[in-house]
């Protein structure tokens, strides 16, 4: 397997790119103005780059050719999920009729409300929720605004002893922070030897203090709870909620749904799901569902239908607003063109491909894979190698690695997740590339990647001395 990278910033470059600024300047004087502007303002002289059209597109073009995303080659992100953003719904969300200002009144704006409100009975639908929030930009703020309803409704039944979130030590670090951030005491479950939820371990911890249990199902091992009717009754019991985290809905769309299973609310990742931009915690979007129960306490703006017309309004009870407006307009936008074009069925055959997908891979990959049966990800272990180390080396096979060292339960974890967007030709590829990358030396490995951009970068400086313009790399 041959693959290169393209190095034009790299010493050893064929054609060496150099930054805008050391191709040479040019100094403009801006023309006579014909806006009023206080003089504080006013430049005489502006310096910019001295480059033509044609070299500022190849300048972009080239760095364009530096960097690796969903259009470049298959990402199998466990659980943060790379999914393709298919071009039709970009399409869709570029077009002039796209752009309406939020603040235009109601009554200007009936085509963007009638989205919103069919996106939220879609979504609803498939998560069998009563109604849904679009506002939270990112899962993580979904998560947040579903603790923050939880909150609302046990102050509302004067439940206020109710002060712990129970989160398996599976999940997704932002539920820890979640809860953590809304108040609460975070109590860990630890999970059973078959990597689910331990029944024992939750009765145990739950109590009048529960005000909640955030769960991922499948959990980020990619396992289905399978006992989830007892953990729903023995949260419902002491008068906890069930939460789900929905960053793994694509595994059941159409199949299954978290409000029939006994989830009071959810939060829908529509980048892992319905392949929007993942917006790195925002700007993206991470609707929530409720139950019937606590709908009064959504987010205003909420939207409604209201005979002929749709109108937004504040629920009686609500939280108040997570995010401006109703959420971010053209991601969400982008999920409704994606759930209309695939419809019904097309969603029936979004869950089974990403499961196909990732037990078709999950055989094709000389690794042992601790957790079984999984859905639509896997949990590889590098064994013996380091786990990031192993995935630096897979780049120099031409793919994304997977996530790598979580969850915890595995050791040295490489957390795989093909998506449904792929094809067989593109799961061998990456399977070749996991094969090749643990076949290799160790001394190979340890100084992978050989054949990208970038080499080995210092993660340490990189965290604790970023340095963010190219005054700081040039020392000027
Ligand atoms: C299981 C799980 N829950 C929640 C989140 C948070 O979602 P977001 O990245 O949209 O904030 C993630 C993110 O990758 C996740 O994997």
């Amino acid at each position: 397997m041959s693959y290169d990278q393209a190095r034009w910033r790299r010493d050893d470059a064929p054609v060496y790119e150099p930054l805008l600024h050391e191709k040479g300047e040019r100094t403009v004087r801006p023309a006579d103005r014909d806006v009023p502007l206080p003089d504080e303002l006013v430049r005489d002289e502006l310096t910019l780059p001295g480059v033509s059209e044609p070299e500022l597109a190849r300048h972009y073009t080239r760095l364009s050719q530096m960097t690796y995303g969903v259009d470049s080659g298959p990402y199998p992100l466990g659980s943060c999920t790379m999914k393709y953003n298919p071009k039709h719904t970009e399409r869709i969300a570029a077009l002039p009729d796209a752009l309406v200002h939020p603040d235009r009144p109601d009554e200007h704006r009936q085509g963007v409300l009638e989205i919103y409100v069919r996106l939220q009975e879609y979504l609803a639908r498939i998560g069998g929720m009563a109604d849904v929030t679009l506002q939270p930009p990112a899962g993580a703020a979904g998560e947040f605004t579903g603790i923050r309803i939880a909150a609302a409704y046990h102050a509302d039944n004067g439940d206020d002893d109710r002060d712990e979130i129970l989160v398996t030590d599976t999940a997704h670090g932002t539920n820890f922070a979640s809860a953590a951030l809304a108040g609460y005491d975070v109590v860990e479950l630890p999970s059973g030897e078959d990597g689910r939820v331990n029944l024992e371990a939750l009765r145990a911890a739950a109590s009048p203090r529960t005000a909640a249990l955030m769960l991922t199902n499948p959990n980020t091992l990619g396992l289905f709870e399978r006992e989830i009717e007892p953990i729903a009754s023995i949260v419902h019991d002491v008068g906890g909620l069930l939460y789900y985290d929905g960053a793994n809905l694509n595994a059941l769309l159409g199949r299954a749904r978290p409000g029939d299973m006994g989830f009071d609310l959810m939060h829908y990742n529509v980048h892992k799901t319905f392949a929007t931009p993942h917006g790195g915690g925002g700007p993206g979007a991470g609707p929530v569902g409720v139950c019937e129960r606590l709908v009064p306490y959504l987010p205003a703006p909420h939207v409604r239908r209201d005979g002929d017309v749709v109108e937004t309004y504040a629920p009686p009870n609500t939280i108040g607003k997570v995010h401006g407006y109703e959420g971010n307009w053209l991601v969400l936008l982008k999920a409704f063109a994606y759930i209309e074009r695939l419809g019904d069925a097309g969603l029936l055959d979004t869950s089974a491909m990403a499961v196909l997908n990732a037990n078709y891979l999950g055989t094709t990959v000389d690794l042992e894979i601790p957790y079984e049966p999984y859905h639509h990800e896997f949990v590889a272990s590098a064994g013996d190698r380091d786990a990031a180390e192993l995935a630096k080396r897979m780049l120099d096979y031409g793919v994304h690695p997977p996530t790598t060292k979580w969850p915890d339960i595995v050791s040295e974890a490489l957390m795989t997740e093909p998506t449904e967007s792929e094809r067989q030709a593109t799961l061998d590829q990456l399977a070749r590339a996991f094969n090749a990358a643990a076949a290799d030396d160790d001394e190979t490995v340890a100084a992978a990647p050989h054949r990208t951009s970038a080499r080995r970068i210092d993660q340490v400086a990189a965290a604790r001395d970023v340095r963010l313009s190219w005054q700081a790399l040039t020392g000027e």
